[in-house]
């Protein structure tokens, strides 16, 4: 699929100061997850990648609408938002079919096989890496090592990590994925991820709070003592 006719997003005259336009695309609990990814950055702007992989978990890519609300949540233009993310191979700026799956080729993985599951993949799939399915449901990537480097050749589907492939079990995937079957162990893009990190997000607010205001009162002590240097200069 190409982004060719879509709109490239335009930043939205604003006047220095003005208020960001409220999302109009993250809505409900995606948009509760946005605010508290923001809220964990003493920046907002930090928030940027997080949100773009956000946003991914929600459509699979980056719409030209998710990237208007991350640039609105963080404070920059979509085209900013775009620019930093066009420069990541995992964050991707062009639609992609209901499943994602990313065939590693890196060296451990080669060397237990992965170029020839890598064309065989290709072959039953009929799509070229970077291609989809002509029915949507799936496109093909050749990754950079997944970090699963004990399981090769190593797959990922949604970034699920699906274990060592071979031929006939990739093609018995496939089959499921497009059965529905595998939907509770690899959902499909808009399902937000059940499991996380046990710090970040669900770090406890007032712990957050409470170091921030460390950190700012530590500040303020070091430039209280520049200032008081200056001075006696
Ligand atoms: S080299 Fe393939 S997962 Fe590490």
């Amino acid at each position: 699929m190409s982004m060719e006719g879509m709109a490239t997003p335009v930043a939205p005259p604003r006047r220095p100061g003005a208020p960001a336009p409220a999302p109009t695309h993250f809505k409900g609990d995606f948009l509760v997850r946005a605010r508290q990814i923001v809220s964990l950055y003493p920046e907002p702007r930090s928030a940027l990648i997080p949100l773009c992989h956000l946003a991914q978990e929600k459509d699979g890519w980056l719409t030209p609408e998710a990237m208007a609300d991350i640039a609105g949540l963080v404070g920059v233009t979509p085209g900013e938002v775009l620019g930093t993310a066009s420069f990541y191979d995992m964050l991707h700026t062009e639609p992609v079919g209901t499943y994602l799956v990313s065939v590693c080729t890196n060296i451990a993985c080669l060397l237990g096989g992965a170029q020839e599951l890598l064309e065989h993949v290709e072959e039953h799939l009929g799509v070229g890496v970077g291609g989809t399915t002509s029915d949507g449901s799936i496109t093909l990537e050749e990754a950079e090592c997944l970090a699963d480097c004990n399981r090769v050749p190593c797959v990922q589907v949604n970034h699920r990590y699906v274990g060592a492939q071979t031929p006939g079990s990739f093609e018995q995937l496939v089959a499921d994925l497009r059965a529905g079957t595998r939907s509770a162990d690899i959902p499909t893009h808009g399902t937000l991820i059940r499991v996380r990190r046990t710090v970040g997000i669900e770090a406890d607010p007032a712990d957050v709070a409470a170091e921030r205001a460390a950190e700012a009162e530590a500040r303020a002590g070091r430039e209280g003592l520049s200032a008081g240097k200056g001075g006696g200069a």
